[in-house]
């Protein structure tokens, strides 16, 4: 009898793994924006063309990837509407014609912010909802609020109907309804 007891004893020292021990990662506390760096703002406020309604305030914030947008629009319509920043910051005419075409330094064609060439004020379509108002919130790589190709100055303008972003030079988006020049916020 005493043999079997032996064996069970013996099995009861095997399997014991051995402890780890819980490291809790002490991971410093991030220091957010250490240096506070100044980040410099421009703002465009949008009033609308003869015969629209549209208007509204796009903020523009210098990145170090490019130039955060913030839109907030009214009265636009429902539905896509062309949305670039042309070339003057004049927004006089009557269907502001006065800002001329879009912002292009650098000789591109016509396009959607996510191709590979494009007009360096092209920022594609903003979305409506059905009761016209629109919000954007979107980092573009190609702008710049200082240095040769900076937006500061141009105009911001908010079309009547959807850039096909393909047609040239200026994606076929129909009348401008909404014009704001773009200046430096303090
Ligand atoms: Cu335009
Ligand atoms: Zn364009």
């Amino acid at each position: 009898m005493l043999p079997a007891l032996i064996g069970i004893l013996a099995a009861g020292f095997a399997g014991c793994a051995p402890v780890d021990s819980v490291d809790s990662e002490n991971t410093p506390a991030r220091t957010e924006n250490a240096g506070r760096v100044e980040r410099k703002i421009a703002i465009a406020n949008l009033s609308p063309t003869q015969g629209n309604e549209a208007t509204g305030t796009v903020t523009f914030v210098q990145e170090t990837t490019g130039v955060r947008v913030i839109a907030d629009l009214r009265n636009i319509g429902s539905g896509s509407h062309g949305f670039h920043i042309h070339e003057n910051g004049d927004c006089s005419a009557p269907d502001a014609s006065s800002a001329g075409g879009h912002f292009n330094p650098t000789g591109a064609p016509h396009g959607g912010p996510e191709d590979d060439r494009h007009h360096v004020g092209d920022m594609g379509n903003i979305e409506a909802t059905e009761s016209g108002g629109a919000m954007l919130e979107r980092v573009f790589e190609s702008l710049s609020l200082e240095g040769e190709n900076s937006i500061v100055g141009k105009a911001v303008i908010v079309h009547a109907g959807k850039d096909d972003l393909e047609s040239q030079p200026s994606g076929d988006a129909g009348a401008r309804i909404a014009c704001g020049v773009i200046r430096m916020s303090e």
